[in-house]
Parts: structure tokens; C-alpha cells; sequence
């Protein structure tokens, strides 16, 4: 099992990653949470749930918790104030303290809005981001960036809360349509490009493998980008200057995914395109030479179709 720590003081917290990780979830958020943790109330989505959610929930038992699951809508389109209400109701209804958690089981919509809802429920209460999208694995399920789209622009509403625990199963990757896949890959070339030279050239190099799913490979790549996240999120928690390094690719992709009104392309899809453009500008400005634009291009390129 890989570890990495993730250290904020006293919201520190550890990323584990390994294949077959789902089993040992409830154990290690056992360690992380201690023994007061009485109950777990997995948030999950119809798709992800049916797939691992029984998984889930075992490990959880086994480790002591009684263990509750709410079920929401699978997609963009529930990442709203009316899902974390709902659940805010359920949360209520059974009376869930501020010494239970969380468990958000799913990609970057559930992990945002679970974690929303455990930042705003009694003011604040633990979770467990257990993510199983690429880009949920090397992206959305580290940093603490929680919130929920308002009908007027995507994620405005939102609070910094971090994870108490992070649980990484790569293996989880392998019922991921292949399309959701190449949008993490899209994710994972702006971390060697804005970082990391060895990473960007290991992904070039290595991109069939990724395509394919490779377990090595993959968990190569998740670690090294949750550890460069991990860096920048350490020096910078709330965004004031080095965090928007993360947005490489983001400005003209966000324009698209707007323009086009949220459908027409997945979040990894049009940071693809917004890095091209970005490479564009900051060669025509004289930041960027051809040669690395023309790499960019490549291993965008050679992910596959945007
Ligand atoms: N908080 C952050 O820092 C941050 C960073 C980047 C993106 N985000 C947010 O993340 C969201 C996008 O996340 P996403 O790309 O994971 O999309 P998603 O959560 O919609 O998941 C994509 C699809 O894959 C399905 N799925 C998930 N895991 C699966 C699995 N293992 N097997 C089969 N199907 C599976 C989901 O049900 C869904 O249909 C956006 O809302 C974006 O704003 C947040």
C-alpha cells in the first residue's frame, strides 16, 4: 500500500492507494477516526453503488460501524443544493452526531457534494473520500474543495473542508467506461506539465498501458499526482496564490464546458482543449517553447479523441 500524507496542521490527513483498498476501508477509517466513530453513512450514486457499495459497507461493519447507505442521482446534473438537502434530511432523521462520518463512494460529483453535506451538517462533521474515477483518484478527492452547483455557475456554492482519510482502490478503475478514463489522463498530463517533466514523460511514454489500465502503472501515476496536489494544497490550502497553478488548462476549458452547456463534453475533455489553448497563448508570448507546446500537443493527442 502506498501512503501519503497530506499535512495541514491539525486537518492533516493520509491518502492510501492500493489495489483491492475498498476490503480495508472501514479498517483504516477505524485508525484514522478512532474509536468514538460510531456510524458511517455511505453516500454513493445508483451506479457506483451497485457496484461496490455492498463492499463498502462490509469493511465498515467489520471495523464497528453501523453502517448507513443513501443512494443519490448518478450525475452533474444532482451535484445541486436540493441532493445536499436531501441528505441533510437523512442525516437528521437518524439522528447522525458529530462524531460519525461520511463516506463519500463515487467520483468527483459525489466526493464534492457528500463532502459539502459533511461540512455543513452540524457545522461540520468527518469524511471519508473513497474515489473511483481517475479523476477523482489524482484530483477532486484531495484538497478539501467541497460544494455544489447553483443554476447561475458551477461550484458556487462550496466550503473548504478537508477528508479525514483518503481510500484509493485502483482497481476500481476497471468498470470505468473508457471514455471517463482518457478525461482523468487529460487531468493527469496538466500535473506533469505544470510539476512534474519526469511525470509528463513517463505519461507520453507509458500512455497505452494507462489506457489500458495497467494496476502498475496506474498506481504509479495516482501516487505521484495525489502527491503533487498534496504539495501545492500543503503550501497554498485556500487558493491564495500557488493553488491556481492546478488551473492549467482551466479557464478557456470551464468557457467550453459553459458554452456548451454542460453536455457536450466531460470535465477532463475540455481541460484537454484548455490546455492546448493555454500552451498557445504562453508560446505566442514567448513563455513557452515550440518544442515543449509541441510535446503537450502530443500526449494530448495520444490520449485520444477530445
Ligand atoms: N473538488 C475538487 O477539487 C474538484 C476537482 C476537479 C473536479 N471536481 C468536480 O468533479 C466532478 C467530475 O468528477 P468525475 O469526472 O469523477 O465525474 P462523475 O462523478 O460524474 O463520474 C463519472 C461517471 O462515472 C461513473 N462512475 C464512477 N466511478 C465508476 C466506476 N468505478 N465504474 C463505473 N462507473 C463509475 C459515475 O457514476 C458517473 O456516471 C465535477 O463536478 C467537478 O466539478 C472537483
Amino acid at each position: 500500500m502506498k501512503s501519503i500524507a497530506v499535512r495541514l496542521k491539525e486537518r492533516s490527513y493520509h491518502i492510501r492507494i492500493d489495489a483491492g483498498l475498498l476490503d480495508e476501508s472501514g479498517p483504516l477509517a477505524r485508525a484514522a477516526l478512532g474509536e468514538r466513530s460510531r456510524r458511517a453513512i455511505i453516500i454513493s450514486n445508483d451506479t457506483v453503488s451497485r457496484l461496490y457499495g455492498a463492499r463498502v459497507e462490509r469493511s465498515f461493519h467489520r471495523a464497528g460501524f453501523d453502517v448507513h447507505r443513501l443512494t443519490v442521482g448518478d450525475g452533474e446534473r444532482h451535484k445541486t443544493l436540493r441532493t445536499a438537502a436531501s441528505a441533510h434530511t437523512f442525516l437528521i432523521e437518524r439522528r447522525v452526531e458529530r462524531s460519525d462520518v461520511i463516506v463519500a463512494l463515487g467520483g468527483g460529483v459525489i466526493g464534492d457534494t457528500a463532502g459539502f453535506v459533511a461540512a455543513t451538517y452540524l457545522r461540520g462533521i468527518r469524511f471519508v473520500q473513497v474515489p473511483t474515477t481517475l479523476l477523482a483518484q489524482i484530483d477532486s478527492s484531495v484538497g478539501g474543495k467541497t460544494g455544489v452547483n447553483h443554476p447561475l455557475g458551477k461550484n458556487l456554492i462550496g466550503a473548504f473542508h478537508q477528508p479525514s482519510l483518503v481510500v484509493i482502490d485502483t482497481e476500481t478503475l476497471g468498470s470505468l467506461p473508457p471514455r471517463e478514463l482518457r478525461a482523468g489522463l487529460f487531468e493527469a498530463i496538466k500535473y506533469g506539465v505544470i510539476r512534474d517533466r519526469l511525470l509528463f514523460d513517463r505519461i507520453a511514454r507509458e500512455i497505452e498501458r494507462l489506457k489500458r489500465g495497467e494496476p502498475a502503472e496506474v498506481a504509479h501515476l495516482v501516487a505521484r499526482c495525489c502527491r503533487i496536489k498534496a504539495d501545492v494544497v500543503e503550501r497554498d490550502e485556500r487558493e491564495g496564490d500557488l493553488r491556481r497553478i492546478l488551473n492549467f488548462g482551466h479557464t478557456v476549458g470551464h468557457a467550453l464546458e459553459a458554452a456548451t452547456g454542460y453536455r457536450r463534453f466531460l470535465h477532463g475533455e475540455a481541460v484537454g482543449h484548455g490546455m492546448r489553448a493555454a500552451s498557445l497563448i504562453a508560446e505566442r508570448m514567448g513563455l513557452l517553447q515550440t518544442g515543449d507546446r509541441m510535446a503537450i500537443e502530443e500526449a494530448i493527442r495520444r490520449v485520444g479523441p477530445l
